[in-house]
């Protein structure tokens, strides 16, 4: 566990706060919600913030979730994101045709299972999904194991396994949330930025992840003039009345054709 953390904290820069047994360990029943819920449904963006809750949050970094939301921390799929930010990039999400998805740093792998779900509504030829992470999560090799199309390589972003297959692979959609650090972030967007239409950055407005911040800065200026951009990164009051910051917040660039 001690060792589990140490790397956490590299990656992230800050403190890990709240590691529990039952952390990791996910309640894959959860995808039923998404399963159950109509098409009309799931556009609905207040529809789908509140199932996000019910499908449950990651707990580590409590501090950066409002008091209101401790009660959806901890259990279920342990997505590490904000409800409110999460359902309107699903919600935007839904308008396109994608059929293939990569996530670097698919954690314990709550919003890779989400996200997979959740396009598959949309898409009947959704039929490729990518997770990547260095760190090993049970639950998410239980989940793909059943499945055909979905892959998960337990290995870093910048490993040469990886590079080597991100050369011979063509995608719809990356999410980027691996190793937060500036040349971290910055590599794994040089990466992918020629291998998929659409990109998402998380942690564009996290006080706490300023490389990520800033790779999104970099890449809005340099490529403005190809990508259509979107940013969900609202906030809840009581976290910016208690800590006077902003957290998480998710960037999507889509390629203008
Ligand atoms: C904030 S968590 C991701 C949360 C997850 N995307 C979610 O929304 O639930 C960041 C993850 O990136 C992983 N990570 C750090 N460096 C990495 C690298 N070089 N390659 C792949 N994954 C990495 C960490 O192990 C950690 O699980």
């Amino acid at each position: 566990m001690k060792k589990l953390i140490k790397r956490l904290v590299k990656s992230f820069g800050f403190e890990i706060h709240r590691i529990s047994k039952q952390n990791g360990i996910l309640d894959l029943s959860k995808v039923e919600l998404i399963r159950n819920s109509s098409i009309d449904e799931l556009r609905d963006i207040g529809f789908t913030e509140n199932l996000l809750l019910r499908m449950g949050l990651n707990n580590e970094i409590l501090s950066q979730y409002p008091e209101e939301l401790y009660q959806y921390t901890g259990y279920g799929l342990f997505s590490w994101q904000y409800p409110n930010q999460f359902s309107r990039l699903l919600v935007k999400l839904s308008e396109y045709p994608i059929r293939s998805y990569l996530e670097i740093g698919a954690r314990h792998g709550g919003t890779f299972i989400i996200m997979y779900e959740y396009l598959r509504k949309f898409n009947p030829h959704f039929d490729k999904a990518i997770a990547v992470d260095i760190i090993k999560s049970d639950s998410l090799v239980k989940f793909t194991e059943s499945k055909r199309g979905i892959e998960y390589l337990i290995c870093s972003s910048q490993s040469f396994r990886f590079r080597k297959l991100m050369e011979k692979t063509g995608l719809d959609l990356v999410l980027i949330d691996g190793d937060h650090s500036l040349e971290a972030c910055k590599n794994d967007f040089e990466l992918v930025r020629d291998k998929s239409k659409m990109l998402i950055f998380h942690d564009i407005s996290s006080v706490v992840c300023p490389g990520v911040c800033a790779t999104w800065l970099h890449f809005k200026s340099i490529y403005k003039s190809q990508y259509d951009f979107f940013e969900f990164t609202d906030q809840y009051e009581e976290v910016y009345q208690r800590t006077g910051n902003s957290y998480l917040g998710i960037g999507l660039a889509i390629k203008k054709s």
